[in-house]
């Protein structure tokens, strides 16, 4: 089964180190070093160029400034003589990251943070969460956010159970690690129901038949939403061919494609 269509393109490291780094700046201006410390590390790591891009379009432009976050110094014509970042060259390591108006001695911030603090935006509802960053976005789900519905299976992408919405698209949760998801819309099966109305998806799989030990259910219903979504699933072989990421060892296959096509006709 391919999942090309279903997963985001990948875009390199630039965005997310360019949100890692704007996270940093804030940190750093609300006088947490360390955090500003670990997010700088961490978003040098990923892409050095878009961390010296944050910092030079913060002090040109002054954006994002709050109450706590105070204008950079107007004659300043540099992240340096702001006193804000790198002394050393993109790619170079650090030198010095120091907050504005803290410039002192050079610091060496750890080069492998292990934790990072990120916003997971699940089901509508924003949480901020400080996760080792090899956690996964399922376990984030699951031991973090007690959204035990989306299930793990194989842990290694290999049977959908683990199948959510990030940006409106299928993911394998397994296979997503929870920084990556950091700021990207995520819906899960708890996010589907409306107002104690099953979603058209939910509704027929409960009409079909179509599960038995329901652990595989809640992946193969979120799967059969982004299916509907993308437009796809016009004919019982395209359905096949888009859930075949989705096991189901009950083999309630057929009535799963008779569920599938069932809420198609009904939106
Ligand atoms: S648990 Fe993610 S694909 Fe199996
Ligand atoms: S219903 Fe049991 S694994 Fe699918």
């Amino acid at each position: 089964m391919s999942r090309d269509n279903d997963v985001p393109a990948f875009e390199g490291h630039k965005p997310q180190a360019r949100r890692l780094a704007e996270k940093a700046l804030d940190a750093s201006r609300a006088g947490d070093d360390t955090t500003a410390d670990a997010l700088f590390a961490e978003a040098d790591r990923l892409d050095p160029e878009a961390v010296a891009d944050v910092l030079g379009e913060d002090v040109a432009t002054g954006q994002r400034r709050t109450s706590r976050n105070p204008a950079p110094d107007r004659d300043a014509s540099s992240p340096e003589q702001a006193g804000i970042g790198r002394t050393a060259a993109p790619g170079q390591g650090f030198r010095t990251w120091s907050a504005r108006g803290t410039a002192g001695a050079p610091r060496t911030p750890p080069r492998h943070p292990t934790a990072l603090a990120i916003a997971l935006e699940v089901n509508g509802q924003t949480h901020a969460l400080t996760v080792d960053v090899r956690t996964t976005l399922l376990d984030a789900l699951r031991d973090h956010l007690g959204l035990s519905g989306t299930k793990k299976g194989c842990a290694l992408g290999q049977c959908g159970a683990c199948t959510v919405l990030m940006d409106g698209k299928r993911v394998n949760a397994c296979l997503t690690l929870a920084v990556m998801a950091d700021s990207h819309p995520i819906t899960t099966i708890e996010g589907l129901a409306e107002d104690g109305a099953l979603h058209p998806v939910q509704q027929a799989f409960v009409e079909h038949d179509a599960f038995q030990c329901g652990y595989c259910t809640s992946g193969q219903i979120m799967s059969a939403v982004g299916l509907l979504t993308e437009g796809r699933g016009d004919s019982d072989a395209e359905i096949r061919e888009q859930m075949s990421g989705n096991l189901c060892r009950c083999g309630a296959y057929a009535n799963i494609v008779d569920a599938i096509r069932a809420a198609k006709e009904a939106v």
